[in-house]
């Protein structure tokens, strides 16, 4: 498959290495230009590209950058996607920490990926915001193992969601089902499935039992 990766740091930089090496045909992209994703390129086989190039032809792209550079990308960042492109967004908000006060998620009361996609102007499925950039690489289970992870995948858009949660499962993850966009503050930071290493029972639980507010430490 097409895959577009829009951000090569520690979680793109871990997606880049796994999804290559299982056969993908990885274009991925920084904000300082391909010139500077030439060791990772090596490392990897994928391919390094400028920011506007990343989602050309692309059935999945990842937008994995910290949510403050989110306004930065370019508009129109996602034409020349496939058709049905299933667009994943990996971010939180860090609002002490990172991001600084963010308006649209303290004051509307928006999710943090209802405000991503509003700026990318295409529905995302928020998927590993909540999954340690390590695990990606150590943390891989043959389906049924009974240490395998389960990481909450959140989105409006069924169809792309189920294939998102398939390629999750190729990577060597369950998943669950955590309901729409608006629902995705079940995953947010400081969550109980944030950061959870267990099985779908687990994630399932950890869900369910997400308080409904934004906790003070995050917190614009
Ligand atoms: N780290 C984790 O374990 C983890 C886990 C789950 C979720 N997350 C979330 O996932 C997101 C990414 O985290 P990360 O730790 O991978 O970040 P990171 O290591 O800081 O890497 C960010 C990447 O985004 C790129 N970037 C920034 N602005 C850009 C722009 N305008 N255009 C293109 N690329 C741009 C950076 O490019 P340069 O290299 O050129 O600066 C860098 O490659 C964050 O929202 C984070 O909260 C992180």
């Amino acid at each position: 498959m097409k895959i577009g990766i829009i951000g090569a740091g520690n979680i793109g930089g871990n997606l880049t290495r796994r999804l290559t090496a299982l056969g993908h045909d990885v274009s991925v992209a920084n904000s300082r230009g391909p010139h500077t994703l030439g060791a990772l390129a090596e490392e990897t086989g994928a391919t390094p590209v400028a920011v506007e190039e990343a989602a050309r032809g692309a059935e999945i792209v990842v937008v994995t950058v910290p949510l403050k550079r989110v306004p930065d990308l370019p508009s129109g960042v996602l034409d020349g996607a496939a058709e049905g492109v299933a667009v994943i967004d990996t971010g939180n908000y860090y609002p002490q920490q990172r991001d600084g006060r963010i308006a649209g998620i303290e004051d509307e009361g928006l999710t943090e990926s209802r405000w991503t996609e509003r700026h990318l102007g295409h529905p995302v499925i928020k998927a590993f915001n909540g999954t340690y950039a390590q695990d990606i690489l150590d943390r891989p289970r043959p389906a049924g193992a009974p240490d395998r992870m389960a990481l909450p995948v959140a989105g409006d858009d069924e169809a792309a969601k189920a294939k998102v949660r398939a390629l999750i499962d190729e990577l060597g993850f369950d998943t669950v089902d955590a309901g729409g966009i608006d629902d995705s503050w079940r995953q947010q930071p400081d969550t109980p499935v944030y950061g959870l290493r267990e099985g779908v029972d687990g994630v399932v639980k950890a869900l369910a039992e997400a308080p409904r507010e934004r906790p003070a430490a995050f917190r614009g």
